[in-house]
């Protein structure tokens, strides 16, 4: 390997930049020359491309976002965007591709290495966790910080004027980050996809907390939770049903995504880039790089994408026991 690649795609997530400049030193110690690429696979395709040396990467570990930019594209995912992909990338000489991003840059790398050969690792960028192979997704610690201080703040609100809120955080399909934030962010209820607990449930565990002498209370509500209600009618339905709520709503978006990398997420991405670049020096192609057991453990990619991670039955039955 002469000449590595390294980009973004999908989702920004805090650590992202710390994974590139890991990428990059790695590769300027082992005599390795690494190329940036900007937006993901449409800059491989438009050979937006950068030299980047060691001194290039300075002042970056601790910023949110990705300095390669990062987006979604439509063309990589025919025939003929790859083909133009891979005329870029030989004919910049790379020969080898870092994929740093979650379920669809992964299935991307997946078909772009069974296609054309072309040797692929993948590092796991994304703030949901929601990818085996690793106990964390880089930014995923980062946005539960993040989220927790939220709620902090808002559960002042919900004290100070005894009411109800839900909170809903980001989780397109998995829990992972509220089923961790309503832990620690002290939550009477957490509604997440994995367990569909129903309204009766919801009415039942509410009125429970009140009779237990609580006067507010915080529920949060993952994006992706299959109650069958949006956060809004949740709210609509108290309203209804319920004796005596001020209920009020409270919907985090993207400030979860952003923000200065946690020393979590710094530590790991460092040791992600490290892992790939000399992963794929052994000959190693189309796997994940993962934290495991406090290991970095390698993947396959098509693993790392159908596996979906599991929600912690531990933690369930811990909120549950909590909001007692
Ligand atoms: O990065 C994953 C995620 O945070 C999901 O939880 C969320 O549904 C999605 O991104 C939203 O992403 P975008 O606004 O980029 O479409």
């Amino acid at each position: 390997i002469k000449k590595i690649g390294v980009f973004t795609s999908g989702g920004d997530s805090p650590g992202m930049n710390a994974a590139v400049r890991s990428v990059v030193r790695t590769c300027a110690f082992h005599n390795i020359e690494c190329v940036g690429i900007y937006q993901g696979y449409e800059g491989i395709m438009n050979g937006d491309f950068e030299v980047l040396g060691a001194r290039s990467v300075k002042g970056i570990i601790n910023k949110g976002g990705t300095i390669l930019k990062s987006a979604r594209s439509k063309e990589f995912r025919t025939k003929e965007g790859r083909k133009k992909a891979h005329d870029q990338l030989v004919k910049a000489g790379i020969d080898a591709l870092v994929a740093i991003g979650g379920d669809g840059t992964f299935t991307g790398a997946m078909i772009f290495n069974e296609e054309f050969g072309f040797p692929v690792m993948g590092i796991p960028g994304t703030i949901d966790n929601d990818i085996f192979g690793t106990t964390h997704t880089l930014g995923f610690d980062t946005a539960l910080n993040t989220v927790v201080e939220a709620i902090d703040k808002i559960r002042d609100t919900a004290s100070s004027h005894n009411r109800l809120f839900f909170i809903e955080v980001m989780g397109r399909d998995v829990g992972h980050i509220a089923l961790n934030v309503g832990i620690a962010g002290g939550a009477e209820e957490i509604l997440i996809p994995e367990e569909d607990l129903g309204l009766d449930r919801l009415v039942e565990s509410l009125n429970k907390s009140r009779t237990s002498g609580k006067s507010s209370s915080i529920v949060i509500v993952a994006e992706g939770d299959k109650i069958g209600k949006n956060i809004f009618e949740l709210k609509d339905f108290v309203d209804e049903n319920m004796e005596g709520y001020d209920v009020r709503v409270s919907v985090l978006g993207h400030m979860q995504r952003g923000g200065s990398p946690s020393c979590f997420d710094r530590v790991l991405a460092s040791r992600m880039g490290v892992k790939a670049v000399e992963s794929l020096m052994e000959g190693k192609t189309n796997y994940m790089v993962g934290l495991k057991n406090n290991k970095m453990e390698l993947t396959p990619l098509n693993q790392a994408i159908k596996g979906k991670s599991k929600i912690n039955l531990e933690l369930l039955r811990v909120s549950d026991i909590m909001s007692t």
